[in-house]
């Protein structure tokens, strides 16, 4: 896609990629404190948190294991279905690992929520979540989120990892939809 068709698909930029970095250099900080001394593994979440976690993961000031999971709750759509996917498990046994969930953004919370009760049964000796973003206006359930980057507007978004149709992953900065893109 061509510059000029990109700018068309977006109306907003919410949060630049300057913004995204010191603020990723912020939880890091917080996290590496919360976590000193502990054996922390950091859980992405496929695809959308690609991003996030390759900065994260390199702000923190220590070697830290990263694994994935693979769920899908969407498709081509730009509305939560609540059910949940397992594409992709994870290959970490989590037993006695203190977790951190690396999420691109709770929007309803129901993937997250899912995902939060299928960890409890895997002897973990601690769960937690950081997302980058998190739409408050947009959620059904209330998740339980130490560390978030951004509250944002109840807008769908694109950008450093988020995707409408597999489509703006690679942009630098978090950007609103444009609705004629979608409607
Ligand atoms: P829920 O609603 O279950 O969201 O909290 C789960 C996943 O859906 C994706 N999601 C989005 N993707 N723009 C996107 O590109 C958005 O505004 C958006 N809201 C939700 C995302 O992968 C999230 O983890
Ligand atoms: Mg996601």
């Amino acid at each position: 896609m061509r510059a000029a068709d990109i700018a068309s698909d977006l109306t907003d930029v919410l949060v630049t990629e300057e913004q995204i970095h010191t603020r990723l250099d912020e939880v890091a900080a917080q996290v590496a404190a919360d976590y000193d001394g502990k054996d922390l593994v950091l859980v992405g979440v496929l695809k959308g948190a690609v991003m996030v976690m390759a900065d994260f993961a390199r702000a923190l000031p220590t070697l830290v294991p990263m694994d994935w999971m693979a769920v899908s709750s969407y498709g081509a759509s730009t509305k939560s279905s609540g059910v949940v996917q397992i594409r992709k498990d994870l290959d970490t046994d989590l037993h006695g690992k203190h977790v951190l969930i690396v999420e691109d953004i709770i929007d309803s919370g129901l993937t997250l929520s899912w995902l939060l009760e299928n960890f409890a049964s895997r002897g973990a000796a601690s769960i937690e979540v950081f997302a980058l973003l998190r739409k408050p206006e947009a959620a059904k359930v209330v998740i339980d989120c130490k560390y978030v980057g951004f509250d944002i507007p109840n807008d769908f978004v694109v950008g450093y990892g988020l995707d409408y149709a597999e489509k703006y992953r690679n942009l630098r900065d978090v950007a609103v939809l444009a609705p004629h893109v979608y409607s």
